[in-house]
């Protein structure tokens, strides 16, 4: 049977996402979108893209809920993107009505799907997701680690002229300027990355990528990065259509995991057919430890914030 994802925003990083599901032929892909005729035209464009990309994905574009009826993953892009000088944290009160009102709609259709949240404030918006839907904590994920560990492997790729393909790299945290690098866990063909840089170059990168997002939203001018985000959304997508049961670093509801409580925030979890099968505890260090607890008490911030917009 063919499964079904759909993509609610048909902005840069949702069409993106729904081109990258088409032509890796993962599934059938419904384009939402409040906006008439972007999602329509570019579902059309990707299907009329279909005969050269030799693929046979089904795509809709639509501005109701409908089609979207029975979906197994849903990944929710809706909202708004910053801009310079604006921080993830500043889109808090638009996406947490878009995100609630958007959540509400999808899974009164698809009640056993899975929803991964691209939206940001990332962190802060899986927990409006997890509030709306009243799903479980195994199928709300927020996409955020996948990305931010990308980014640190493309720049150690670029750094030791290797690969990216050789990298490994683990980043927990919230999808913020406290996420927590752990160069430790971050590897080429298996070797520390501690062992192959100096502790300058290796801060340098760290940083870079803690910064990852703003370095394209200065570059774009007109809004944030999506061809990354896009890919990182896809490939958790993947994991559950395959029930790959891949271990990757993702926003996940935390219930006393590495002695945080109520919390959405970025920790290696199992992603599989049922969503989140496991969240992986990796020794920390009292250093690592220390930046997750202050990233940690960042988001819960965002949360309380929540809490006061109603
Ligand atoms: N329902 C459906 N779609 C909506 C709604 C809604 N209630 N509100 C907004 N949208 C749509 C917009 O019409 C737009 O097409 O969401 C889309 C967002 O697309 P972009 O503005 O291109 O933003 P994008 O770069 O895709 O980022 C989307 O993902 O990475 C995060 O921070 C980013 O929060 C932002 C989100």
């Amino acid at each position: 049977m063919r499964q079904k994802v759909t993509v609610v925003g048909a902005g840069n990083v949702g069409a993106t996402a729904a081109q990258r599901l088409a032509e890796k032929e993962l599934c059938d892909v419904v384009l939402v979108d409040i906006i008439e005729g972007v999602p329509q035209g570019k579902a059309l464009d990707l299907t009329e893209a279909a005969p050269i990309e030799k693929h046979d994905a089904h795509l809709t574009g639509t501005n109701s809920y409908e089609a979207s009826s029975g979906s197994d993953i849903i990944i929710i892009t809706a909202g708004i993107a910053r801009k310079p000088g604006m921080s993830r944290d500043d889109l808090i009160s638009t996406n947490a009505g878009i995100v609630k009102s958007v959540t509400r709609e999808v899974v009164a259709l698809s009640p056993d799907a899975i929803l991964i949240i691209v939206s940001n404030p990332l962190d802060a918006m899986c927990h409006v997701a997890l509030e709306a839907s009243g799903f479980p904590k195994n199928r709300v994920v927020g996409m955020a680690g996948v990305l931010d560990s990308a980014r640190f492997r493309a720049f150690i790729a670029m750094e030791l002229n290797v690969s990216v393909e050789n990298t490994h790299a683990f980043v927990l945290g919230g999808h913020g300027d406290t996420m927590v690098p752990l160069p430790r866990y971050s590897t080429v063909a298996g070797i520390p990355i501690t062992e192959l840089l100096s502790e300058d170059r290796i801060a340098a990168l760290v940083e870079r990528t803690a910064n990852g997002g703003a370095e394209i939203v200065s570059l774009l001018k007109t809004g944030s990065a999506y061809y990354a985000p896009a890919s990182a959304a896809v490939e958790m997508a993947e994991a559950i259509l395959k029930d790959k049961k891949k271990i990757l670093p993702c926003a996940a509801y935390l219930q006393g995991e590495y002695g945080i409580d109520d919390l959405f925030i970025g920790v290696p979890v199992k992603l599989g057919a049922d969503g989140i099968e496991q969240i992986i505890e990796i020794n920390l260090t009292a250093q690592e430890e220390a930046a997750l607890k202050k990233s940690a008490a960042s988001v819960a911030e965002l949360k309380k914030l929540l809490q006061t917009l109603g």
